[in-house]
């Protein structure tokens, strides 16, 4: 239970029946004005995409995401450009000093060092900053650190988050400002903040990953002037974030073709992305075994588990199983499933399902062991051959179960491309 400070009651209770306000005047949507709004790119590509073509003015966008994961990072790269292309600019730091932030900046190259910043954690101070100086784009980082000491609760809490939100949307809206906001979030998603905000702001934006990991994620979960499956991914390096544009490339080149491995052609948005499955199998004493699943949701590995016993005879009942996708990405789609079944299989199995090129695979799985259509198989399999793998299994290639497809694994043995250490293994 948290107190809230209570907006001051109306004057006089019972109030009367009849409205006191002016009566609008109803317009057709045909004659509503509404000039296009020339976007303003932050000359990020992974990040302009992900916004649907840039930042539309006096729009509000929330930028969540666990503390380190680079939101600082991003948001002041995207002012340094837009400054750079002439546009002003704000960095409003609550969190760091401007001191701090100028280290960050220094690693960001030169046109870094142009970004105006102020550092204050007082909201009506940074309203009346935003008045004066009126930028085209400005950075509130973080939205958890202003406070209006008007309010009893403390920074961060749901209603000073929501209040401060609030008024700085009527400003920004008002005045045509193009604000980012950056939101921490836990691990679990919670902690007041950017949760009880997603229903003002125009869009908002997650940016995930793991932070001893390089790649980031860049999605949006809301966006009402674009499309939410758009995914930008990053890498950290020593000078700021790096778009990631030939992400299949690299995540191919890095699949270990050891047994437990298979590519899976998922889709991220509008765009395919090759990225590595791997499973492990181990028997455990453990009751009930242990299930891990990382960056695939673990209710999708429960199902391709029971769909795997029930109609593939794989039964692993008394073994640990742990799934991941390889580079810290998350794949949240029915596609995954197929891939996710054949890397278990070959890892319980300890036969690599392909010697030289990694095999690809995507398809979703029913209850009943039957293999379902995805989306963009075409570009799926385009994808898979740009890379070059040859050896594609979903569901539009004449294989309809899960059956057939472990079929393929166990003839692709037969035909001699098993992994050098499981062959000799079966051998002896
Ligand atoms: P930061 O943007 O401060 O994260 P957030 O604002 O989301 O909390 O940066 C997070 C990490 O990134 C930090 O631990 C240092 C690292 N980093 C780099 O590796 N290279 C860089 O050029 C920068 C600026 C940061
Ligand atoms: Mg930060």
């Amino acid at each position: 239970m948290t107190e809230e400070k209570r907006a001051s009651a109306p004057a006089g209770r019972g109030a009367p029946a009849r409205s006191a306000g002016r009566a609008l005047t109803p317009l057709s949507l045909g004659q509503v004005q509404a000039p296009k709004v020339k976007r303003l790119c932050t000359g990020i590509g992974e990040f302009d995409r992900v916004l649907g073509g840039g930042v539309v003015p006096g729009s509000l966008v929330l930028i969540g995401g666990a503390p380190g994961i680079g939101k600082s990072t991003l948001t002041t790269a995207a002012l340094a450009n837009l400054a750079a292309a002439g546009r002003k600019v704000l960095y409003i730091s609550g969190e760091e000093s401007a001191a701090q932030v100028k280290l960050r900046a220094e690693r960001l190259g030169p046109h870094a060092l142009e970004v105006p910043i102020v550092a204050d954690t007082d909201l009506e101070a940074v309203l009346a900053t935003l008045e004066v100086e009126r930028p085209d784009v400005c950075v509130v980082d973080s939205v958890q650190v202003l406070y209006d000491p008007a309010l009893t609760g403390a920074p961060g809490s749901v209603s000073q988050v929501r209040e401060v939100a609030g008024r700085l949307m009527r400003v920004a809206k008002s005045r045509g400002i193009a604000t980012l906001l950056v939101g921490h979030v836990t691990k679990e998603g919670s902690l007041a903040g950017p949760r009880v905000l997603e229903h003002l702001v125009d869009c908002v934006l997650s940016f995930e990953g793991e932070r001893e990991r390089t790649y980031r994620t860049l999605r949006a979960l809301k966006n009402r002037f674009g499309s939410t499956n758009e995914v930008g991914v990053f890498e950290m390096h020593e000078e700021g974030l790096v778009e990631v544009e030939d992400a299949s490339a690299r995540f191919v080149t890095e699949a270990t073709r050891a047994p437990g491995s298979v590519v899976l052609c998922a889709m991220e948005g509008s765009r395919p992305l090759l990225v590595e499955v791997q499973a492990l199998v181990a028997p455990s004493e453990l009751v009930p075994p242990r299930r891990m699943a990382n960056g695939v949701d673990r209710n999708r590995l429960a199902l391709v588990l029971a769909v795997l016993a029930r109609h593939g005879g794989f039964s692993l009942g008394s073994a640990d199983v742990f799934v991941s996708v390889a580079g810290g990405v998350r794949v949240d789609e029915p596609g995954a499933d197929l891939a996710i079944a054949l890397a278990l299989a070959s890892a319980a199995k300890g036969i690599a399902i392909s010697a030289e090129k990694p095999l690809a695979a995507f398809g979703e799985l029913g209850l009943t062991g039957e293999l379902r259509h995805v989306a963009h198989a075409d570009r799926r399999t385009a994808e898979a051959r740009k890379f070059g793998l040859e050896r594609i299994v979903h569901p539009g290639d004449g294989v309809t179960t899960l059956r057939q497809a472990l079929a393929l694994l166990n003839s692709s043995v037969e035909e001699g491309s098993v992994g050098g250490e499981a062959a000799s293994a079966r051998a002896a």
